[in-house]
């Protein structure tokens, strides 16, 4: 047990007390308020964010859990002035309205397409240019923990849509 989580790149002590949601660890304790509390029950997304590669609800998990381990939030992604392409193709596509679930949809996708890239055999025929193009439908049916009460799936679709390709 080393007591440090590696928060967007920088070590971070946990919580003394081992009650404390990685949720609440990340917008409580150091401040980082890009990580959104919606439903806090594992239903939303709102709070999506990476961890070792992986996207988890920081809601459903402690802190104390993630001891060695290194997390991802909205802000290791990119930063107004140097934004990611993810977050770039949000903007140039609206694919928000109130942008509370924002950060989550967009954590989710990065992991999202990570996790296809990692999928695709390094050996495939030099005739693949590369995975297959996900459909609208397949980005939906990934991207269906986070929810969007504005509706803005369309949007949000067209964006990871972009970026994917
Ligand atoms: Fe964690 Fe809704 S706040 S899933």
């Amino acid at each position: 047990m080393s007591d440090i989580i590696s928060v967007n790149g920088t070590p971070q002590r946990l919580p003394d007390d081992p009650r404390t949601s990685l949720l609440d660890f990340l917008r409580q304790h150091i401040g980082l308020t890009g990580t959104k509390k919606g439903c806090d029950h594992g239903q939303c997304g709102a709070c999506t964010v990476i961890v070792n590669g992986i996207r988890i609800n920081s809601c459903l998990t402690l802190a104390a859990m993630h001891d060695g381990d290194e997390v991802t939030t909205i802000e290791g992604l990119g930063t107004p002035d140097r934004p990611s392409d993810l977050q770039k193709a949000f903007l140039e596509h609206d694919g928000f309205q109130c942008g509370y679930c924002t950060p989550g949809q967009i954590c989710s996708a990065t992991a999202m397409l990570q996790e296809i890239a990692n999928d695709w055999p390094s050996d495939a025929s030099e005739d693949l240019e590369g995975p297959p193009q996900l459909t609208g439908e397949e980005i939906r049916e990934r991207m269906s923990g986070n929810l969007c009460r504005c509706g803005a799936y369309a949007n949000i679709v067209a964006a990871i849509r972009e970026v994917a390709e």
